[in-house]
């Protein structure tokens, strides 16, 4: 039998012609220069940030996976979610924990990934529907900046929306309000919410998880210019350019930021604009916020979460909370 399996692109026709174009224009004649972290993710970018997960310094992936197997059967048990909606799934690896545990419960039907990347999302996607041949995948290529794209509550529900990966902390105060409260309304009665983020620890086994030994990362955040440079016929030259993960301690959050080794430019035709670079200035092109628990659970609470669960690998590093929409 054909595996049940979907692809539903909703990404806006002008994603990269207007949304690209718009935060290159607004972030690159700011001071200082930044740009939104999800555009990073073209081919490359999410064969790079597999790598990243992979990495001996990068503990995130490994904690949260802890976490979740310790505990994946309490979130079955206690939401009995009949789909599994997962926002920024990528390679929906850690996933398949959750997946696993409702499906030994009996009530899993459908897994809804969701991600911007096209290419992750068709190759988990497959995979998936080869090693569940029951289940209906049926993913969708949105922005979830722009559209939640949840399937209606009342096919599909219970539904469990997972945020793993301490994806959240991509967004900086403004950007998290906005996007829970948008998460909370779209939710209903008998709707969990699965949230994995990374915790606050010591700086130095943080920087080091954002500017690894083998330069994996560097190559990741330096494939932000070659999107440019291909999607916007732009000229940078990432060779110009060195990988930077700093500890912002005011804001407890790792940047990563790409420094102008030298004066350089660039052009970006289709913005008419010419683009200077001093030696030695940056472009922000990531926040990782880390989170402390009293908060981020204050910060739920006021986006219509209750918390209902947190729990952290051994060692503290990184969280996995179950957290229900509030009345
Ligand atoms: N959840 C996975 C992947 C995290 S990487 C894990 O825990 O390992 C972040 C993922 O979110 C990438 O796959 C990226 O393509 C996706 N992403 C980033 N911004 C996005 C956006 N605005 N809309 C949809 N997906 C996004
Ligand atoms: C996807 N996101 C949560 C990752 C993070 O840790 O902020 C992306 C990443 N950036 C550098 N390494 C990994």
């Amino acid at each position: 039998m054909t595996p049940p399996y979907s692809l539903d692109d909703r990404l806006p026709a002008d994603h990269y012609a207007g949304a690209l174009r718009e935060d290159v224009a607004a972030g690159l004649t700011a001071s200082p220069k930044s740009l939104s972290p999800k555009w990073f993710y073209d081919a490359r970018g999410s064969v790079l940030f597999d790598r990243i997960t992979r990495l001996p310094e990068y503990y995130l992936t490994r904690a949260e996976r802890m976490a979740l197997r310790a505990h994946a059967a309490d979130i079955a048990e206690q939401t009995g979610a009949r789909t599994v909606v997962e926002l920024g799934s990528g390679s929906s690896e850690k996933t398949r924990i959750l997946l696993d545990a409702l499906a030994a419960a009996g009530t899993l039907e459908r897994y809804v990934p969701i991600d911007v990347s096209s290419t992750a999302l068709g190759e988990a996607g497959q995979a998936l529907s080869r090693d569940y041949p029951t289940l209906a995948v049926t993913a969708v290529l949105a922005d979830f900046e722009h559209e939640l794209a949840l399937p209606p509550p009342g096919e599909t529900g219970p539904r469990l929306v997972a945020f793993l990966g301490s994806t959240l902390g991509n967004f900086d105060t403004g950007q998290r309000t906005a996007f829970l409260s948008r998460l909370r309304s779209a939710l209903t009665g008998g709707d969990a919410l699965v949230l994995g983020v990374d915790l606050v620890k010591d700086p130095a086994m943080m920087i080091r998880a954002y500017d690894d030994q083998q330069g994996v990362t560097a190559e990741f955040d330096k494939n932000l210019l070659t999107v440019l440079n291909r999607e916007l016929n732009a000229d940078f030259q990432p060779g110009a350019f060195d990988h930077r993960a700093v500890w912002n301690a005011e804001q407890e959050r790792m940047e990563m930021r790409l420094r102008a080794r030298v004066a350089t430019s660039a052009k970006i035709p289709p913005l008419d604009l010419a683009v200077d670079f001093a030696r030695g200035e940056d472009l922000r092109t990531e926040i990782s916020v880390k989170f402390r628990r009293e908060p981020l659970t204050a910060e739920l609470a006021s986006a219509g979460f209750a918390v209902e669960q947190w729990w952290t690998d051994p060692q503290e590093r990184f969280a996995v909370l179950l957290a229900l929409p509030t009345a």
